[in-house]
């Protein structure tokens, strides 16, 4: 049985039994302990590349080795007992591991089961929390995770989540991090108001309860913000990045600086202790890429420990000492604050501003053509390496098509979750290269495939993949009279949909029946440039079992009519022939104007077009701060409007009615209505922006409707949970508003809606972007952007893009889908219609026909064969079928509705899972953990009293040693 919201593997065992970290250095409870933690922030690509990092390549763009590191702090870590490292990025430690001699191995074990140098974090990177689905981020953190436990066993398990550079932070991630059996969450930036308030009120330690659905403990997770971002405290950087002046100790030399060092030190550590609750504190050593040279950190540290200490006799209360996150958690929890307890949060930590005019909602959109590769990345993981592996076994890494793999295409998404990746703030020869581990993980996965396509079907015949099919670009179906098209459902229920196909004849049958044609748009033909030549596009309606496939035949008609020419003006409206919904265009404009759904009865007024915000050059009079890569900072609130009209083609079969409109040279969109769809699907192209006047363009799309919505909207967490927004207000501090856009603006992963009592208008997008309810009513989408500055947060370029096939700017095109319906039942639409966005069919094709297909067909409510598993509960979603060794498959099940989501659906349901024989062992591996690194019966979490009311509880005071 599942429980509401839940993820399968995860039911925890809530033991008040406290995990004893033993390494750690004794502390002095009378006493100010400062936990000085040596680290490293190694970013997964940034300014360079993943391997330039390792390596240390290119140090003209930024000096910085991540092998060195390694070798160095070893090295150190050796030479006294008492020193501590942490190290976080698997993706670097494990391309380390791999090259050293089984000697160092071994004595790099040591040092881990001695605790002097531990693991946190520990997935493969440092996700982003804006921009990442939470699918791609338990894997990621699942393949680091198990590198460490295979490696080191469970002294190599991280305890803490460290997320200290990501430019906000999601809930979504915090319930993630719980579920995986994290103890605590340690970050460093956080909007600079929140800050303030919580060092005023000491409120920078907290249990973040992560979910409105799980029920507490199962998402609460402790959370520490970090004093100092994650840097030393001013004048004690030691690396040799820093200039600070080292401790130099010798009385009989000229500049002998120990009192001096020591006394700044007491200053700043009573400080420190003014704005935490404990008598204990913490201090990052340490950041970018540092410790290449460690003796320098670790020789001063040393000394500072040494002398700090040694005015414990003259009465100095303070004892610092070398610590870990994981031993500075233990004390805060052995602190066993009661009066008052660790504060609550329940809501997340966007947008992050680091000052009244610098918010960071510029990267929920930047590079919207990488941040879709990514997505559609994932889905070709999950479906094509993942499910295609399981299914064909071993044959589907060596068959017929040769040698393919599954773990090229899991590295390269799981380094494209970091930070500076799917966030799009690196620069463009480190996106390029994110890209081509992609293109390379695609390129693997298709051998695997076509393995095991052709195992099952006993068809030989090459397969063909296109990957242009949103252009209208596929060579086979272009120039073919005969071919096969199969498609493979990768959910766990039947599923149909449209398929539109490329070809360069005007009537074609596909199976039994015939298939609708319509004229390519002029829109496509521009955008996909020389690439195939297909004067229409051939459409039809396919249907998958669960996790099956079905095949159709496809062939040229030697006499057929032409497509009827699309018609040149918009219809008043159009509506489906099941009467599931109706649109209407202004006649005037050719713009949409209501959306009614036909089956409830309701209907809105709709409009919508395109605008274009002016983005800050850095010539304005409040602030001097420019739009670029991590920031959006319009010059003004002002949105400059595209065309009042567009330019207007119909197009109406059978199958779709399609309303073409044409707005400039680089914006156009098609609204499209299919025949058994209850969504309105708006596919958007924008680009190449132009930069000719010299502006910046950050361009959105935006609603304006008869929604009520009071200043409410609400988005989703990393495609998870979803999350009230308000216009200019925080759930749990006061936000003094200095931006009115950028300010409201939220990371959207896969869906917004605003909402009254009786409508709600659903968009779900195909990628993460950012969003804002600006006005009541209307809900905007930020699609894509073109600046001309820097913004001055270190990736040192403005966001330009361009390519060798566009160089005078991307082009991007992408889907919005738009649902109406009443609120109670709204998420029964647009949570699976979120899912088969997020995991999409498989479409592969082979010349010829094949063998006479199996029609998928829907009987007794069954699927016919050929199908993997029986239909799963609608709760219920099949988040990962994935190899896990030879002989073991790992499944994940997730409850997919919200507490509050849905009548029908938000109840604990119990899955009978059948399964077919396939061709490896199918064990269910229940009784784990969220990202399969720890058995069910071995985890136990911290338990933390949280204070559930706002404030302190009353008449409750505070006695420190440092309190003011
Ligand atoms: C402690 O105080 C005495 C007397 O003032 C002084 O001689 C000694 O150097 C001090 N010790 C330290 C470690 O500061
Ligand atoms: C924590 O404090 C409570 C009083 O608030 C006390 O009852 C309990 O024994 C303490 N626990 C430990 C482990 O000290
Ligand atoms: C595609 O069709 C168009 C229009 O019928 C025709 O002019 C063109 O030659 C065809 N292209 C190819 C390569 O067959
Ligand atoms: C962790 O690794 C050890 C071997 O080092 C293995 O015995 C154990 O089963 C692994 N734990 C999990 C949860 O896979
Ligand atoms: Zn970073």
């Amino acid at each position: 049985a599942i429980s509401r919201w839940y993820f399968t593997s995860m039911i925890f065992l809530q033991l008040n039994e406290i995990i004893l970290v033993e390494s750690c250095h004794a502390i002095k409870p009378g006493m100010l302990n400062v936990h000085l933690v040596p680290h490293t922030h190694d970013d997964v690509g940034w300014l360079k590349t993943v391997d330039q990092y390792f390596y240390g390549a290119r140090n003209d763009i930024q000096h910085a080795g991540v092998q060195y590191i390694l070798d160095s702090v070893v090295d150190q870590l050796l030479k006294n007992p008492d020193r501590r490292f942490i190290y976080v990025e698997t993706a670097f430690f494990y391309r380390w591991w791999k090259r050293q001699s089984g000697d160092m191995q071994d004595t790099v074990k040591q040092l881990v089961d001695e605790g002097r140098l531990e693991f946190v974090n520990g997935g493969w990177c440092m996700s982003d929390e804006a921009t990442t689905h939470y699918s791609a981020v338990v894997d990621q953190m699942t393949i680091g995770l198990r590198f460490l436990n295979d490696t080191f066993g469970p002294c190599g398990r991280p305890r803490v989540a460290w997320h200290i550079d990501p430019f906000g932070h999601a809930r979504e991630h915090a319930s993630v991090f719980a579920q995986m059996g994290y103890d605590g969450f340690f970050f460093g930036r956080l909007d600079y108001q929140d800050r303030s308030r919580r060092k005023a009120s000491r409120e920078q330690e907290m249990v973040w309860r992560a979910s409105e659905s799980l029920v507490p403990p199962v998402a609460d997770l402790f959370t520490g913000i970090l004093p100092n971002g994650y840097n030393p405290p001013e004048g004690f950087c030691w690396d040799q990045l820093c200039d600070d002046p080292p401790i130099r100790d010798d009385p009989d030399l000229e500049d002998y600086n120990v009192e001096d060092v020591v006394s700044k030190f007491l200053t700043v550590a009573q400080e420190q202790a003014k704005v935490y609750k404990t008598n204990h504190i913490i201090m990052t050593m340490g950041s970018d890429f540092q410790y290449e040279n460690a003796n320098l950190w670790y020789k001063n540290l040393d000394k500072l420990i040494r002398y700090v200490n040694q005015k414990q006799v003259n009465g100095s209360n303070i004892h610092v000492l070398y610590s870990t996150p994981s031993c500075y958690l233990q004390e805060l929890h052995r602190a066993n604050l009661s009066c008052p307890y660790f504060p609550m949060r329940i809501d997340d930590f966007f947008p992050y501003a680091d000052a009244a005019h610098d918010f960071w909602t510029g990267y929920f959109t930047s590079r919207p053509a990488l941040k879709r590769y990514e997505r559609i990345s994932n889905s070709y993981l999950q479906v094509i390496c993942n499910q295609m592996e399981v299914l064909g076994g071993p044959t589907s890494r060596n068959g017929s098509f040769g040698v393919g793999n599954s773990d090229t295409m899991k590295k390269a998404m799981a380094v494209a979750q970091h930070h500076d990746a799917v966030s799009g703030t690196e620069k463009q020869h480190v996106a390029d290269d994110y890209a081509r581990r992609l293109a390379n993980g695609w390129t693997q996965c298709q051998v695997l495939v076509s393995n095991t396509l052709a195992a099952l079907s006993g068809s030989s015949a090459p397969r063909v993949y296109c990957e242009h099919l949103n252009i209208s670009v596929c060579p086979l179906t272009e120039s073919s009279s005969k071919f096969s098209v199969n498609v493979y459902n990768p959910l766990a229920r039947p599923v149909g949909w449209s398929v539109r196909l490329p070809v360069n004849g005007t009537a074609y049958a596909v199976t039994d029946s015939s298939g609708n044609v319509v004229p390519v748009s002029q829109a496509t033909v521009v955008v996909r440039r020389d690439r195939g030549y297909a004067v229409n596009e051939l459409l039809f309606q396919v249907r998958a079992p669960p996790m099956g496939y079905s095949t159709y035949s496809v062939s040229l008609l030697q006499k057929g009519p032409p497509p009827a020419s699309p018609f040149p003006r918009a219809p008043k409206d159009i509506q489906n022939k099941v009467r599931f919904l109706k649109v209407t265009f202004d006649p005037e404009t050719g713009l949409l104007s209501s959306l009614s759904n036909l089956e409830t009865q309701q209907t809105v007024r709709l409009s919508q077009n395109f605008y274009w915000y002016n983005a800050s050059d850095g010539n304005n009079k409040d602030s001097k701060q420019m739009s670029g890569a991590y920031i959006f900072r319009p010059n003004s609130s002002t949105t400059f409007i595209i065309s009042k009209t567009a330019k207007i083609e119909t197009v109406q079969n059978s199958v779709v009615q399609e309303v073409r409109q044409w707005f400039s040279p680089w914006v156009s969109q098609v609204v499209r209505l299919y025949a058994d769809s209850r969504v309105l699907e708006l596919e958007w192209t924008v680009g190449p922006v132009p930069i000719g006047d010299n502006m910046g363009k950050e361009v959105i799309t935006r609603f304006d409707t008869s929604i009520n919505s009071s200043g409410i909207f609400y988005t989703d967490s990393n495609g998870r949970e979803v999350l009230q927004r308000r216009k200019d207000y925080r759930p749990t501090w006061t936000l003094t508003q200095t931006e009115p856009v950028a300010g409201n603006y939220y990371p959207i992963n896969s869906r917004a809606y605003i909402k009254d009592e009786k409508d709600q208008l659903t968009v779900v997008t195909d990628r993460s972007q950012g969003g804002g309810s600006i006005q009541d009513g209307s809900l905007e989408i930020m699609l894509h952007r073109r600046l001309l500055h820097d913004d001055v947060r270190g990736v040192g370029e403005p966001l330009n893009e361009a390519s060798d096939l566009y160089p005078e700017g991307l082009v991007v095109r992408g889907r919005l889908l738009l649902s109406l319906n009443p609120p109670a039942v709204a998420a029964n639409t647009h949570r699976p219609l979120a899912q088969e966005v997020v995991l999409q069919p498989l479409i592969t094709f082979t010349e010829g026909l094949l063998p006479p297909n199996t029609r998928p067909e829907v009987r007794d409510g069954r699927p016919l064969k050929p199908s993997f598993l029986t239909a799963l509960p609608p709760a219920v979603h099949l988040l990962t079928v994935s190899q896990w060794d030879p002989d073991l498959v790992l499944l994940r099940l997730e409850h997919q509705y919200e507490a509050r989501d849905s009548k029908e659906h938000s109840q604990p349901v119990t899955v009978n899972l059948q399964v077919s024989p396939l061709p490896s062992t199918f064990i269910l591996l229940t009784g784990m953990n969220l990202s399969a690194n720890q058995w069910k019966h071995e985890m136990t979490r911290l338990d933390w009293k949280v204070d559930s009311g706002k404030g302190h509880s009353p008449g409750c005071e505070l006695t420190l040693p440092f309190s003011t």
